[in-house]
């Protein structure tokens, strides 16, 4: 297998692959890692470039994107006292993102449980008001609309969460379930015409009719899955922000949900965030990767070069967790073992928030400057003040990486 074929299956113009083949790719990609990212050949590498070469294009092109985040930030106080309820500090759950959306993309998400995620696909829809920073969507100001407007914005972007209806009241049948945005937006029409629509969703997620009448217990992980995203689609959105969408499922499930949400964005030009914490999903749906680390993002590039040249400390780090199948690779591929635990969002490191754990920290600067995203190739952004001296091997680990007492 070639990382031509993993990709092939994101291409319009290649024929879909079987879900039990994807199954193949998704495992294959949760043992092979960096296997065949290590030496990418010519061809791939000026492919990279020139997507995201075009992609630079793209985003310049303000017509062709549909969501900007300018240091978004969203800090949630931390509150003590019985009586006056004082606020003691805060998490700074999502800390300063910037990033951009095109029409039609779909943007992977990546990072450990708590850096942030979540918090962040919540602030853009504005399920968790943003404490700073702006949020456009189709060249509005989100948080500047109230009212009316607000709710007509908010039917354009939905979220699918990891299992979208284990929350919800298990009385409900799915046809109410799926009924309930269409009410909220005043969607709905006569009743007949309203039941052939549900049907026509319910089969475009590949369910039967007869699922109306059920409920959520009466399904599997990957059926309620479907009917979360038909849920999602009840309301015509075009961004969905979809969080950890395939993570509580089976890997041969993963691939079939994952199938099913590309044929919809095709079918529907759909916008997606996907947002997950396994790297293997996200390379494979993904046009283009960010990585984040306790609040911000770290990195950022077409998916291709984030798998095949990282430039983070941390993305290496992720990247060199993945274990390799061919005992030869296993044994001589760099590992970047992290030391020290994942600071806490409520007491965030100074400087490079990666500095208590990075093997190449340096004195002073590290500690004190904070990095900032910046475009080191053409599309390719990377938060490190040292990234060009790490990437070319002229600066070395430190050969005992500071450990955090
Ligand atoms: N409503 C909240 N109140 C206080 N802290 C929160 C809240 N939601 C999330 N957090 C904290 O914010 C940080 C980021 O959480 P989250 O966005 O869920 O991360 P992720 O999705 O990457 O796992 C975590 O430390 C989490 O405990
Ligand atoms: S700025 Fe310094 S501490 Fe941060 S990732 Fe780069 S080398 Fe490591
Ligand atoms: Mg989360």
């Amino acid at each position: 297998m070639t990382q031509d074929d993993l990709f092939a299956a994101g291409e319009p113009e290649q024929p879909r692959p079987e879900p039990a083949e994807l199954t193949e790719r998704i495992e294959q990609l949760h043992v092979e890692g960096l296997a065949e990212t290590d030496a990418p050949t010519e061809d791939e590498v000026a492919g990279g470039r020139a997507s995201a070469a075009a992609l630079s294009a793209a985003t310049a092109d303000a017509a062709d994107v549909l969501l900007e985040v300018n240091d978004l930030k969203v800090h949630f106080p931390i509150k003590r006292g019985v009586v006056f309820d004082k606020t003691v500090g805060y998490v700074y759950a999502v800390d300063g993102v910037s990033l951009a959306v095109r029409r039609g993309e779909t943007y992977g998400l990546v990072g450990e449980s708590g850096c942030g995620k979540s918090t962040l696909g919540r602030g853009i829809l504005r399920l968790e008001e943003p404490t700073a920073g702006q949020v456009i969507f189709d060249g509005v100001d989100v948080a500047g609309l109230a009212g009316e407007e607000l709710r007509r914005t908010r039917r354009r972007m939905q979220m699918v969460f990891q299992d979208p209806l284990g929350s919800l009241d298990p009385r409900q049948s799915v046809e109410s379930l799926l009924l309930e945005g269409m009410k909220a937006h005043g969607l709905t029409k006569g009743k007949i015409e309203t039941n052939r629509e549900l049907r026509e969703l319910l089969s475009s997620v590949g369910l039967p009719a007869t699922a109306l009448r059920k409920y959520p217990h009466e399904f599997s992980g990957g059926q309620r899955q479907r009917i979360g995203i038909a849920r999602a689609l009840t309301v015509g959105p075009e961004l969905i922000v979809a969080d950890e969408p395939v993570s509580a499922l089976d890997v041969s499930v993963q691939a079939q949900v994952i199938n099913l949400m590309e044929d919809l964005q095709q079918e529907r030009g759909l916008t997606y965030i996907v947002i997950a914490h396994d790297l293997a999903v996200v390379r494979h749906i993904s046009d283009r990767v960010g990585v984040m680390y306790l609040g911000a993002l770290v990195e950022e590039a077409p998916s291709a070069d984030v798998y095949a040249e990282p430039l983070h400390p941390y993305t290496r780090a992720l990247m060199s967790a993945v274990p390799v199948p061919d005992p030869v690779l296993e044994d001589t591929r760099e590992r970047i073992i992290l030391t020290g635990d994942l600071p806490s969002p409520a007491n965030p490191p100074t400087g490079c928030r990666f500095h208590t754990r990075c093997p190449w920290r340096q004195e002073t600067r590290c500690d004190t400057e904070r990095p900032v995203l910046t475009e080191l190739k053409p599309g390719h952004r990377v938060a490190c003040h040292y990234a060009t001296e790490i990437g070319s091997g002229r600066l070395k680990p430190n050969a005992e990486p500071l450990q955090l007492v």
